[in-house]
């Protein structure tokens, strides 16, 4: 050893020693790093050292937050090869490699492995740098990074990693899940970049498909429209001849963000809290049915309402699958035949859609958008189109060859998505050809709806009529109009037929008086407008509700029977079903299915039981309930006016399915007068219309304006006609002024917490708000009120009610008082209505 050599030792020596008061964020040729050490980065952020993750003994060398209480590994370097002893040492090797080594076994355990050529020794050291990356630097002079951490990410991505494929050099950055908490080892899922057509994030469970983002479209990836607006980081997705890779920047670097690919298959945004030091989950993915992958097979979409799979436009359902069932998942077969490939051939477009698979599509980012319809136009296999960026300048165009995978429509975001179909496909909604008008579109879907359904019901019933009896499912064709409201075939297999079960039976009265204890106040359930209900128990054990009509029931018992009949044949799910009825002597009573659940008053005006219905709970029951409706108006050969509807008139069954009840009681009690004037007012203060209160007029409108405030208080649990006692307001007036304020929000029951999204809400107060109008003309009609709720889009601006009905005493009619001017407005539902 010469004197120079001793020199340099001592100096190094010198200077770690000194180092080594403050904190070490570098390895280097000299010092090793044995376990039970740390390197801590510059500010203090990351630390890097062995440790053993929950109950396992095993060591490893990894990377976690240094600032934050819980241990939160980021990184591990032998994630495969646990050191079973706390014998580790990572050290520089010869070569300039950073390495592992178990000393005890004497085993290189893991190594950076990228230098191959020896005498650069001291040239290389490894540093932990502030964002969390182990970097290996070459050169003294010129350091050259010849390794990092975040080219190797395992199942963490921090912000300053760079998610995705370098093309040059190959590299493709991706996360991979633990084997599970106690086991860093690489795990069976992955979240990758595919940089094929346009580049897109997938999911993988082993090697098999379970999610994908959908492409970058200049704000975010188009399947995930909740990340449109970061906030506590700055995401950049950059996408040229060298790179594509999507990346993280900090706004504020003492806000503390990460992705992980986790243990269980998803994917986490999580973000620390300080005060408690907690990470949050603030998204997450796959969540929703119509995530998973395929889900509905070729030339299919997925409706996030219904997780229904419905063909796309110009595609019919491939017959030799069972598509029809609800889980359907065969996919479908694009029209073909002479027609294809003509030159009327158009596109119809699907709203807010998570574009079809991109990773055979192509792309031409500087393509505006009518060259990019005419580039599909003029390639007969060219089956879609869509912009392949929605920010601004619309520049950008995918096209899709042959079959469409993975399609899904979302409740919001999403983008415009154009599908290749033929006129002659067309022609039988529109001559017209502008079918890229989407409000033309939803105005003749609207409008097309009624007419279908009636079509189809029809269809139907002559159908069944002739085979009765026979097969279980009857296969219809297929419309591209998608709603949760068309329960498809086997909804209207229920309208229509009659099996043995759904004949009317004719109690006897003894029966019924035994069943209910001789009436017994015990049993007595409560009392609607029509009369008093009991519970019974037939005496082959089956639960039953009886309803005792009061005796001022104008009709003969021939004509009743026949209504009953009639009634007992209207099935739907969302109808509590009638089983028979009892008319001997002086009484006239109903039997309907027993619902254990009670009415959905008792739900959510009640302090204790509201939590239980979630938003999703009441949304899918004000669908219910809107289905309900939809057929007793509409699909129903009777055509059904309630006259009572509110929410102890609607039963949860033991799944909370909502079921209207009392729905034949305005029928029986009228007969065929259906549309017209009572002069005896049944209905239920606080639900009434305006024209029916004060006039006794009733229409398919009043049910409507029932139907409206009974939304606004499955919203806001509060009752209409008992709002707050201290204020004079009643709930719709309440509602009116918050929303004029754009406050309508604050209505929003407080049980909810966070379980809904405040667009849905919006947009059922707004719906609610157009079905209390004043003008029974200006209400929609329960098919409208269906498309809005399906369909997002824009909703006529509600006008004012005159009215408002005060409380007066105890008078159980109140007179509603008119003040104000009252206004003339010819205003209509324009967005539905036809010209
Ligand atoms: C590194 O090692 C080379 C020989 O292998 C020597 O020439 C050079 O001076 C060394 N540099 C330092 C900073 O020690
Ligand atoms: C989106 O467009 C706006 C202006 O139209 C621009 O300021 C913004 O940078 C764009 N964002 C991206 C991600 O391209
Ligand atoms: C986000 O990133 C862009 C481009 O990298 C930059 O111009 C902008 O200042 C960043 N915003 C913040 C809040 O850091
Ligand atoms: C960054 O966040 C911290 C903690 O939330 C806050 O105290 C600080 O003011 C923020 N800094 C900036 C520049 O916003
Ligand atoms: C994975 O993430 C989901 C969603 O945040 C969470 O429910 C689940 O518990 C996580 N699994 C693990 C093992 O952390
Ligand atoms: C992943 O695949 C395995 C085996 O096929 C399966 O058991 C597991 O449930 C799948 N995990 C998820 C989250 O789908
Ligand atoms: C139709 O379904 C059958 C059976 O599930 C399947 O083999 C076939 O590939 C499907 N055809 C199309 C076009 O998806
Ligand atoms: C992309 O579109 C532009 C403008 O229409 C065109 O000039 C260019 O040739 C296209 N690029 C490719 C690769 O087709
Ligand atoms: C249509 O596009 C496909 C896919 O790019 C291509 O293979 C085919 O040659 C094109 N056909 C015509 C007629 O241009």
């Amino acid at each position: 050893m010469n004197l120079v050599e001793k020199i340099l030792i001592f100096s190094v020596l010198f200077l770690l020693k000194r180092r080594s008061c403050t904190s070490i964020d570098t390895i280097n040729s000299i010092q090793s790093f044995k376990d039970g050490d740390n390197l801590v980065s510059k500010g203090g952020s990351f630390k890097l050292g062995f440790f053993s993750p929950g109950s396992s003994s095993n060591r490893y060398v990894g990377i976690w937050y240094n600032k934050v209480k819980e241990q939160t590994v980021v990184w591990v370097a032998n994630r495969n090869k646990p050191i079973t002893s706390r014998t580790g040492v990572l050290s520089i090797n010869k070569i300039g490699n950073l390495v592992l080594y178990d000393e005890n076994r004497d085993v290189l355990v893991w190594t950076t492995n990228v230098l191959a050529t020896t005498g650069t020794t001291n040239e290389s050291f490894a540093q932990l740098l502030e964002t969390g990356n182990l970097v290996l630097f070459q050169g003294n002079k010129r350091r050259v990074v010849v390794w990092q951490s975040f080219d190797y990410p395992t199942n963490t991505m921090l912000p300053y990693m760079k998610f995705g494929v370098n093309h040059r050099t190959g590299l493709n950055r991706f996360l991979t899940s633990w084997k599970s908490r106690e086991d860093p080892g690489i795990g069976e899922y992955s979240l990758k970049m595919d940089p094929n057509g346009a580049p897109q994030l997938f999911l993988f469970n082993g090697s098999v498909k379970v999610w994908r983002t959908g492409p970058w479209i200049g704000q975010g990836w188009n399947g995930v429209p909740e990340m449109k607006y970061e906030l506590i980081v700055n995401a950049s997705y950059v996408d040229n001849y060298d790179e594509t890779y999507r990346m993280d920047t900090t706004v504020n670097a003492s806000i503390l963000s990460r992705y992980v690919m986790n243990e269980s298959g998803v994917v986490e945004k999580l973000g620390l809290v300080e005060e408690d030091q907690k990470w949050v989950v603030y998204w997450h993915a796959p969540k929703s049915k119509c995530d998973n992958y395929d889900k509905c097979g070729v030339n299919s979409y997925c409706d996030p309402y219904s997780f229904e799979c419905t063909c796309l436009p110009g595609s019919e359902p491939n017959s030799t699958g069972d598509w029809y069932s609800r889980d359907g998942s065969k996919g479908c077969t694009r029209k073909r035949g002479e027609q294809v490939c003509r030159n009327d051939d158009r596109f119809t477009m699907v709203e807010r859609a998570k574009v079809p698979d991109t990773s055979l599509a192509q792309v031409n980012k500087s393509m505006g958008t009518e060259a990019c319809m005419e580039l599909c136009l003029r390639n007969c296999s060219c089956t879609g189109y869509a912009s392949a960026d929605v920010n601004g300048t619309g520049k950008g165009c995918i096209t899709w060859y042959e079959d469409l995978i993975d399609t899904t429509t979302l409740l919001y975001g999403g983008q415009d998505l154009y599908i290749r179909v033929n006129a002659a496909g067309l022609a039988q909604f529109s001559k017209k050809s502008k079918w890229f008008d989407h409000k033309r579109l939803a105005t003749i879907v609207g409008v097309s709806l009624a007419a279908m359904l009636l079509m189809l019901s029809l269809v139907y019933w002559l159908a069944t009529k002739k085979k009765k009896g026979m097969g279980e499912r009857n296969k219809s064709p297929n419309s591209f109009v998608t709603s949760p409201f068309y329960e498809g075939p086997s909804s209207k297999k229920e309208i229509v037929e009659s099996g043995p079960n759904s004949d009317i039976q004719f109690f006897d009265l003894s029966t019924i008086v035994a069943a209910t204890d001789n009436f017994s106040l015990a049993n007595r359930l409560g009392e609607g407008g029509f009369g008093a209900v009991y519970k019974g128990r037939l005496p082959n054990g089956q639960e039953v509700a009886v309803k005792r009509l009061s005796k001022n029931s104008r009709q003969g018992i021939e004509e009743l029977k026949n209504e009953v009949k009639l009634i007992a044949r209207l099935q739907h799910r969302n109808l509590v079903r009638l089983l028979g009825c009892c008319i001997q002597e002086e009484e006239k009573m109903l039997i309907y299915e027993y619902l254990p659940n009670k009415g959905l008053d008792s739900f959510i005006f009640d302090k204790a039981k509201k939590s239980m219905l979630d938003w999703k709970k009441r949304y899918e029951i004000i669908l219910g309930i809107t289905r309900g409706m939809l057929y007793l108006h509409e699909d129903s050969r009777l055509k059904i006016i309630h006259r009572d509807l509110k929410a102890s008139n609607v039963l949860l069954d033991a799944t909370m399915n909502p079921k209207i009840s009392d729905f034949g009681m305005a029928k029986i009690f009228d007969g065929d007068q259906i549309e017209a004037n009572t002069n005896r007012v049944v209905g239920t203060y606080g639900y009434m219309s305006p024209e029916y209160a004060m006039k006794g007029l009733f229409s398919i409108k009043s049910d409507v304006f029932s139907f409206g405030v009974m939304l606004l208080e499955i919203i806001s649990a509060r009752k209409n006609n008992s709002y707050s006692p201290e204020d004079s307001l009643n709930l719709i007036e309440h509602v009116w002024d918050l929303w004029k304020e754009s406050r309508a929000l604050e209505i929003v029951d407080l049980s909810l917490g966070e379980s809904y999204q405040p667009h849905e809400v919006l947009r059922c107060i707004h719906i609610g708000l157009l079905c209390v109008q004043e003008f029974a003309a200006d209400r929609p009609s329960m098919s409208e009120i269906a498309f809005m709720l399906s369909h997002d889009t824009t909703l006529p601006s509600p006008n004012q009610s005159a009215f408002i009905f005060r409380r007066e005493n105890n008078d159980p009619v109140a007179s509603p008082t008119r003040v104000g001017p009252s206004s003339i407005n010819d205003v209509t539902l324009s967005a539905i209505e036809a010209r």
